[in-house]
């Protein structure tokens, strides 16, 4: 039993191309009675969604998928989930690729200071409260095929380095982490200390100075904690601390 379903069977449906992985299977969600554990997986994306609204630059070379996370409806902390699936994604190169990517909150991975991937979920209401993991990776993707504008800030596992491992196993890895800590190990009810403890040791935000825009104001500080609530603390100039739960924090 896995929280309120009986059998978690994960079912990987595999694009050449698509619109927006999210867009897929939250259509799929919406269109079901029954419980959705399905993954879409794509090569490259010609509408890919990040957050807040932007666009995500998605070639050929890249791992862009989705996967149905079926909630009870009774979880506390939906918001955790973000940082859940970088987590996931972070173990996963490390264990596939043998290295150390890092977790920029609340949704980016970062390798050598730049963006190797980001996440975006989403909430389907419905029937079945389902939440949606989206997840795109840089793999294979050269220097050269990357915009000029976005060199100085994006980067692949090719460009890197790295030889990237073959899409199939890694997203398996991924969703299998990510089905392990929300049905067995219930995280998004009560986050145990280690999940959290290992999230900060891959934080890239904690101890860097940060700008924040709240409104019409911008907060300037310096990230000194990552909190269950999946919140980032900020110690600000006159000594206060003050918690962000959206948005984005340049650094
Ligand atoms: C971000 O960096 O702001 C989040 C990017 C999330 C991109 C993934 S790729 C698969 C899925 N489909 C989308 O349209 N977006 C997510």
């Amino acid at each position: 039993m896995y929280g309120n379903f009986e059998e978690i069977r994960r079912n990987f449906i595999w694009f050449e191309s698509t619109g927006s992985t999210n867009n897929d299977i939250k259509k799929i969600i919406r269109n079901s009675s029954a419980p959705v554990f399905d993954v879409i997986c794509a090569g490259y994306q010609t509408e890919g969604r990040g957050r807040l609204g932007r666009n995500f630059f998605s070639p050929d070379g890249g791992l862009y998928f989705s996967v149905a996370v079926p909630l009870s409806g009774k979880e506390k902390n939906i918001p955790f989930m973000t940082l859940l699936a970088g987590l996931c994604v972070s173990e996963a190169i490390n264990e596939l690729c043998g290295v150390k990517t890092m977790i920029k909150w609340p949704n980016d991975i970062y390798l050598d200071g730049k963006k190797l991937g980001g996440i975006l979920c989403e909430l389907v209401s419905g029937n079945i409260i389902t939440a949606v993991a989206g997840v795109g990776i840089n793999l294979s993707i050269k220097q050269e095929d990357i915009p000029r504008d976005l060199r100085d800030i994006m980067t692949s596992l090719a460009v890197g380095n790295i030889i990237p491992p073959q899409k199939d196993a890694l997203v398996e890895k991924i969703v299998g982490k990510l089905d392990a800590y929300i049905y067995e190990h219930k995280e998004l009810f009560s986050v145990r200390e280690e999940t959290l403890k290992a999230i900060k040791e891959r934080s890239f935000s904690i101890g860097k100075n940060v700008k924040y825009i709240l409104g019409n104001e911008v907060i300037e500080g310096v990230v000194t904690d990552i909190k269950v609530s999946g919140a980032a603390e900020i110690l600000l100039p006159d000594s206060t601390k003050k918690e962000i739960f959206c948005g984005e924090i340049t650094q």
